[in-house]
């Protein structure tokens, strides 16, 4: 017995080792066992085991005592470890062995009934489906935070005007309020993209045993009820050997991560002197240990660098399952490391994102004066001309020609006199100059889904709405 009482030699020992006649190598434990990673999973396998311990008894494989001493021991591991009076055995060779064998330890014979009808390849496919359905709503919330952070931001900003970029060349105006928005709708779809894959991460694997079910009167359908699942898998073999709910969630991590790194890569480009659209704060800024003037977007740059991470981690999943043949194969024990650092990696970089956006400072007046002078309004000359009844092509080739002669001049649009536009194109009167203002372009463009401040407020109402609904 260690200090906690709870495991003997004897329990200790891995759950297979009737079979064989010698120990074990030290070596060869070391590399198999897993516990320093599942262990994180320990209240879900708690969960799990309660469960089933309740089906045993409902289908009379076990008397209700049993049951009730089973679920009163697993409770009682639960909360000691919560208190920390109970400490994990890092020398057991799983989570699922350590808690059994504690389970023993405390409660004798019938702690030896809870693995009945249950191998430990569903119980680590509903382990992890059990961790992936509350752990995915954290990464949903974080999403949330995060969008109605970019919403308020929007808020304020449904007049700043902003250039809009294509190739990194100046395009458009556009507003910081629109530009945002497009951010959170890329946010909103990455947590759709969770919501929907807990339609397949929520049904319970249990029952399918080690590859082919059970020859006892297991009931399924209970033990997934008791689970708060609505459904079972339909068959043994794939409930053991696939891990698609585990790509699958790194798969719509690795899309969030993306996002976030262009995000990213738009902070560490505006946080520059040349750009200076934002001023970072200070909470959220690193200096340099030598240049005494830096104040580094470190934190946008961290973000987008982990993104190879995560990544990383939906490959190694990928390549980890590539070619396995059914059912369960112990390469699938390497699905953990991946899934929970891209979990954590994410999480927490969708956080420090949403703090660092949230404290920065917008410069409109920069934005607003970077909208000026590359001609970002030629498509409205050539949409002016489009209204006064010229074919768009021939009014691009007009507007063109106004831009050429801006070019020579050093000028902006704005500044040619009605002679030029006169001789670019009869059409063109005084009026010219009210339509190409960076304010009227942006407002001008009334589409749905367009930057005019009233079809903004549309979108940052629709982006409040789905929050207050999904909430
Ligand atoms: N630690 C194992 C895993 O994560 C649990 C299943 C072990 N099954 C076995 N037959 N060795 O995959």
């Amino acid at each position: 017995m260690n200090q906690h009482g709870t495991m003997t030699k004897d329990n200790h020992a891995a759950l297979w080792h009737g079979r064989f006649e010698e120990g074990p190598d030290a070596q060869a434990v070391a590399f198999e066992t897993s516990i320093h990673v599942d262990e994180r999973m320990a209240f879900d396998d708690i969960a799990g085991s309660i469960a089933h311990a309740k089906m045993l008894a409902h289908v009379k494989l076990i008397s209700e005592g049993e049951a009730k001493q089973i679920i009163e021991g697993l409770e009682g591991i639960k909360a000691d470890l919560e208190s920390g009076k109970l400490a994990i055995d890092y020398s057991a060779e799983d989570i699922h062995s350590f808690i059994e064998a504690t389970l023993t330890d405390r409660i004798g014979e019938a702690g030896k009934k809870v693995h009945t009808g249950r191998s430990r390849n569903d119980q680590i496919a509903l382990d992890e489906r059990l961790y992936l359905r509350r752990t995915i709503p954290e990464i949903q919330n974080a999403l949330l935070t995060l969008i109605d952070a970019l919403t308020q931001i929007a808020s304020q900003h449904k007049n700043s005007l902003i250039p809009g970029f294509t190739h990194m060349q100046h395009a458009q105006p556009v507003t910081l309020a629109h530009h945002v928005c497009a951010w959170s709708w890329m946010l909103v779809r990455d947590w759709q993209r969770l919501e929907d894959s807990l339609k397949r991460i929520c049904i319970s694997p249990i029952g399918s045993c080690a590859l082919a079910g059970s020859g006892l009167p297991l009931d399924r359908a209970f033990e997934a009820d008791q689970l708060g699942f609505d459904k079972v898998t339909q068959n043994s073999l794939d409930s053991v050997s696939d891990r698609d709910y585990c790509i699958e969630t790194a798969s719509n991590l690795s899309l969030i991560q993306m996002h976030l790194s262009r995000f990213c890569e738009e902070v560490v480009l505006w946080s520059t002197v040349e750009f200076g659209f934002i001023d970072l704060s200070e909470k959220w800024s690193t200096g340099s240990s030598i240049m005494p003037q830096k104040k580094n977007p470190d934190f946008a740059e961290l973000i987008r660098g982990r993104t190879g991470k995560v990544y990383g981690d939906l490959f190694a999943l990928m390549t980890m399952m590539k070619a396995l043949p059914l059912a369960y194969d112990r390469d699938m024990q390497e699905d953990k490391e991946p899934l929970f650092d891209a979990i954590d990696t994410v999480l927490s970089c969708i956080k420090v994102f949403t703090y660092m956006i949230s404290t920065a400072k917008w410069n409109t007046k920069v934005m607003a004066d970077a909208c000026e002078g590359g001609f970002l309004n030629a498509t409205d000359v050539a949409d002016y001309l489009v209204r006064k009844g010229m074919p768009f092509r021939t009014a691009h080739g007009v507007s063109a020609k106004a831009v050429r002669i801006a070019i020579e001049k050093n000028c902006r649009l704005e500044d040619l006199p009605i002679e030029t536009y006169k001789e670019c194109s009869e059409l063109i009167d005084e009026d010219i100059y009210s339509f190409i203002t960076s304010k009227a372009c942006v407002e001008a463009r009334k589409t749905i889904g367009g930057p005019s401040a009233e079809r903004v407020e549309e979108q940052i109402s629709e982006l409040k709405e789905f929050i207050k609904n999904v909430k």
